[in-house]
């Protein structure tokens, strides 16, 4: 028989207590993190949806893997078995380690970087963007119109418009971009994918006015997982195998591999340019470490290479993209708006339109991700104004194009009774949304403003 229930493809054999806690226990705990989901302990928290990086639960094959990892300062065992892997899914032939996915970002980026420099993307997430705007230079998102349109089923929402692309490269002149970066899934755009159609557009122009094309890769398998489904011609490719054809397309690669590599703690930058690599390996060693560690230990780079397969296994992916359109789909039916199709690794909720009483220079984002910890305990993150307002000369807010909240799912560490809990913590949402009201920044920092800042709630 051909069941319709998709099941964890997992059984769980070592577990992490969560401690409940009461609505107006964690009225005061909201109090004392200023309104700010970032500042909360995590302690305080029920299901923590905060992010799906670094947060996935490991296998009993990775954690074989942590009592193996050869901690030598150079030439370990775990470097060779890491580079090995993300040569043959990169096919690249320059690989440096690094902690996370923004260091890597730091050291390609600054030395692509600087003044007059401009980068283009689908959508930079906000470490990209950080990083590239702190080197001096500029970074343009260029996503497709559909991406904007919350309600459209569009397939790859996640796609650069190629004409605006043509247009930035004529304007800026391709000997001022840095680079052309595709972010897959594209995180900041609602965790929507790229067509390997689009991918194959973007090299081609990139190729052809000699950009550097960077690919973000951090959920290439994810991406993957969409691509196969949804793209024609690649019904019978394998994951891994789209990964690769998109990997082929690209000049480097940065990845966070706190999210595909199954990993709490990782990442790399691989690159086809010796000059480039070389550099950047200047880079890594001033501020890393060591080019075969860039401050990993030895068991976190065997874990990765062990979970950067896993990640491929046709039924791990099928849970996954499938659990999360679960969520997002059962949300979507009771009313609530969310961003159509539902992405990957995590589901948006359109909090301009749930909340229209709330104007965006009083965040209703930050008002959702308040509402869904007091009354669910659930810790989200806003993605709109906070996250990406900007101000003009005379103070005022240049909000962000939208007004998200995102639900980010941990891979392999929720069951459904979980996410069924959150569904219901949103019809309660849903029952009292015209009496919530917005916030007010007391506190913030110059970059990245959203890990720090400090709240006041408005009570009309
Ligand atoms: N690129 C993308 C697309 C990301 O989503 C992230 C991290 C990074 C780069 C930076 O990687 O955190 O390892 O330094 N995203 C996390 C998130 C933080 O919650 O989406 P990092």
């Amino acid at each position: 028989m051909k069941h319709k229930t998709i099941i964890e493809p997992f059984k769980i054999k070592s577990i992490e207590p969560i401690s409940l806690s009461t609505e107006a226990e964690r009225e005061a705990y909201l109090k004392e993190a200023h309104y700010n989901t970032f500042l909360l302990n995590s302690e305080h928290v029920i299901i923590d949806f905060l992010t799906d990086s670094g947060t996935s639960a490991m296998s009993a094959e990775q954690w074989a893997g942590i009592m193996k990892g050869d901690e030598s300062y150079a030439g370990s065992r775990s470097w060779f078995a890491m580079k090995k892997v993300v040569e043959d899914l990169t096919g690249m032939e320059y690989i440096l380690p690094t902690h996370q996915g923004r260091a890597a970002e730091r050291i390609i980026y600054g030395y692509l970087g600087g003044k007059g420099k401009t980068f283009i993307s689908n959508t930079h997430f906000d470490t990209t963007r950080a990083n590239i705007e702190f080197s001096g230079a500029e970074a343009i998102d260029i996503p497709i119109a559909e991406s904007s349109n919350f309600s459209s089923n569009y397939p790859f929402k996640g796609n650069i418009d190629t004409e605006k692309l043509k247009e930035v490269i004529n304007t800026r002149e391709a000997e001022n971009i840095g680079a052309v970066i595709i972010t897959v899934t594209n995180n900041s755009g609602g965790g929507q994918p790229v067509s390997l159609k689009n991918t194959k557009e973007v090299s081609e122009l990139c190729k052809h006015h000699n950009i550097l094309l960077v690919l973000d890769c951090c959920r290439v398998a994810e991406n993957a997982y969409f691509i196969k489904h949804r793209e024609p011609g690649f019904e019978h490719k394998t994951y891994e195998q789209i990964a690769r054809e998109m990997f082929s397309l690209a000049d480097g690669a940065v990845m966070s591999s706190k999210k595909d590599a199954l990993v709490n703690m990782g990442g790399f930058l691989a690159l086809r340019d010796k000059k480039i690599a070389d550099a950047c390996s200047n880079l890594l060693i001033i501020t890393e470490g060591f080019a075969t560690y860039g401050g990993l230990s030895g068991r976190d780079m065997e874990a990765l290479a062990i979970g950067l397969k896993e990640v491929f296994e046709p039924h791990y992916l099928e849970y996954r993209i499938k659990s999360t359109s679960y969520l997002g789909e059962k949300l979507h039916e009771m009313g609530v708006p969310v961003v159509m199709p539902i992405g990957g690794h995590a589901v948006y909720v359109d909090a301009k339109k749930l909340y229209p009483q709330i104007p965006v220079h009083q965040y209703p984002g930050q008002a959702l991700a308040c509402e869904l910890y007091l009354k669910g305990g659930i810790r989200t993150v806003e993605i709109g104004s906070v996250m990406f307002g900007k101000y003009d000369k005379t103070g005022k807010l240049i909000p962000a194009p939208m007004e998200l909240v995102r639900l980010a799912i941990p891979r392999r560490v929720y069951t459904q009774s979980h996410i069924e809990y959150v569904i219901e913590t949103f019809e309660e949402i849903l029952k009292t949304k015209s009496s919530v009201y917005g916030y007010k920044i007391i506190e913030e920092a110059a970059f990245l403003r959203h890990f720090t800042a400090k709240f006041e709630q408005l009570l009309n």
